[in-house]
C-alpha cells in the first residue's frame, strides 16, 4: 500500500493548529503537532483524530514536544515564535523568533532531512534566511508563506469593492511581507476584464494601501495576536500543490538567484510549487515604478537580513 503523506507543524498555535484543521479536512496528509507547550499539542493532535469520524477523514494526527514522531516529513511547516501585540511591527520580532526559527529547523533537517519547509513565522523573509542557514537544505526546498495571503487579502478587498466572486479575481503581490510589500494593479484583472477599467485610480490606491496593512488590521482587532484563518488557508494551498505535483503558481518567499534582479535574498514572487518545492521562478515584466517598489522592498527585507548577521 503506498505510504500517506505527513505533514509536520511546528508550533501548535493558532496558525500551526488551523493548518492542521484544514490538512485534516482535506484528508491531505497524517499530521505531527509540535509544540513546546506540555499537553498542548497533544490535546489538539487527539481532538482532531476526534472530529475524523465526523468529518469522515482517516488520517493520524499525532501531538508531541519532541521530534522522533516528525521523522520523514515530506513537508515541515514552521510557525513557532511569538506573533504580533497591537503596536508591534513584524520587524520587533526578529530577535526572539531568529533563535526559535534556527532550533527549530536544525531538529527538522535532522530527522526529515528531505522535507520541504514552509516557514510562516515573522519577520517572514528574514526567517526563511534564518531557517535555510540553520537546516542547509538548497533553495528547492525553503519556501516562506507570504504572498498567498497578502495576494488572498488583495483578492477579498476587490470583491467586496466591486461585489463580484473571488474566484473571478486574478492578480498577485509581489516583494518582501511588511509593509513595503508589492500589490500589482497592471497585472490584475476580474473575468478578464483589467482592474484599471473597473476601479478608481483612487480606489485602486486605497485598496492597495488596506493589502499592504492588512495585517496589522487584524492584529488592531484582535488585540491578542494575529491573523491565523487566512495565513493558515495559505499554508495549505502550498502544501497541496507539493504534494499533489500541482505546479500551481503561486507567490512564494524564495532564494532569488539572479531573477528580478536580486542575488540571495528571499523575496516574494511568483513560483511553481512541485512534488519538489520549488521548480521555478515566473518573471512577470515590470514596469519602472513597479521595478521601484520592489526595489524599495528589497532593500527592507535585505536591511533585516544583514542585523540578523547569519555567518
Ligand atoms: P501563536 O502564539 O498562536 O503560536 C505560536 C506557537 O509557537 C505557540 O504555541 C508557542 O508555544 C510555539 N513555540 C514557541 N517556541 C517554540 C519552539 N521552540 N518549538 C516549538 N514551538 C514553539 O502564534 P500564531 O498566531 O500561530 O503565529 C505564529 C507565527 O507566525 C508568528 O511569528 C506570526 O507573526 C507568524 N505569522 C506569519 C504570517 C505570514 O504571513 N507569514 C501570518 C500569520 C502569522
Ligand atoms: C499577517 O500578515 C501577522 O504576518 C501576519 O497577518
Amino acid at each position: 500500500m503506498p505510504r500517506r503523506n505527513k505533514v509536520t507543524i511546528v508550533g501548535a498555535g493558532n496558525v500551526g493548529a488551523t493548518c492542521a484543521h484544514w490538512i485534516a479536512s482535506k484528508e491531505l496528509a497524517d499530521v505531527v503537532l509540535v509544540d513546546i507547550v506540555e499537553g498542548m499539542p497533544q490535546g489538539k493532535a487527539l481532538d482532531l483524530r476526534q472530529a475524523g469520524p465526523v468529518e469522515g477523514y482517516d488520517l493520524e494526527v499525532v501531538g508531541t514536544n519532541g521530534y522522533e514522531e516528525t521523522a520523514g516529513s515530506d513537508i515541515v511547516v514552521i510557525t513557532s515564535g511569538i506573533p504580533r501585540k497591537p503596536g508591534m511591527s513584524r520587524d520587533d520580532l526578529l530577535a526572539v523568533n531568529k533563535n526559535i526559527v534556527a532550533g527549530v529547523a536544525t531538529k527538522v533537517a535532522e530527522f526529515s532531512p528531505g522535507a520541504v519547509l514552509i516557514i510562516v513565522s515573522n519577520p517572514l523573509d528574514a526567517m526563511c534566511h534564518v531557517a535555510a542557514h540553520a537546516s542547509r537544505f538548497p533553495r528547492e526546498r525553503v519556501l516562506g508563506m507570504a504572498g498567498v495571503l497578502d495576494t488572498a487579502r488583495y483578492k477579498a478587498f476587490i470583491a467586496m469593492e466591486l461585489g463580484v466572486s473571488v474566484e473571478d479575481v486574478h492578480g498577485m503581490v509581489l516583494g518582501g511581507h511588511g509593509d513595503t510589500m508589492v500589490p500589482l494593479p497592471r497585472h490584475t484583472s476580474i473575468g478578464g476584464i483589467p482592474l484599471t477599467e473597473l476601479l478608481s485610480a483612487e480606489r485602486i490606491r486605497a485598496i492597495v494601501d488596506r493589502t499592504a496593512k492588512g495585517g496589522a488590521e487584524i492584529v488592531a482587532l484582535l488585540k491578542t495576536g494575529s491573523a491565523f484563518y487566512a495565513p493558515a488557508a495559505a499554508v495549505v494551498a502550498m502544501a497541496e500543490s507539493i504534494l499533489k505535483d500541482k505546479k500551481r503558481v503561486l507567490p512564494c518567499a524564495v532564494l532569488l538567484n539572479g531573477e528580478y534582479g536580486y542575488k540571495d535574498l528571499f523575496i516574494g514572487v511568483p513560483a511553481v510549487l512541485g512534488k519538489n518545492g520549488l521548480e521555478r521562478v515566473v518573471e512577470l515584466s515590470l514596469d519602472e515604478g513597479e521595478r521601484a517598489l520592489l526595489a524599495n522592498s528589497a532593500r527592507s527585507v535585505q536591511e533585516l537580513v544583514t542585523a540578523l548577521r547569519l555567518e
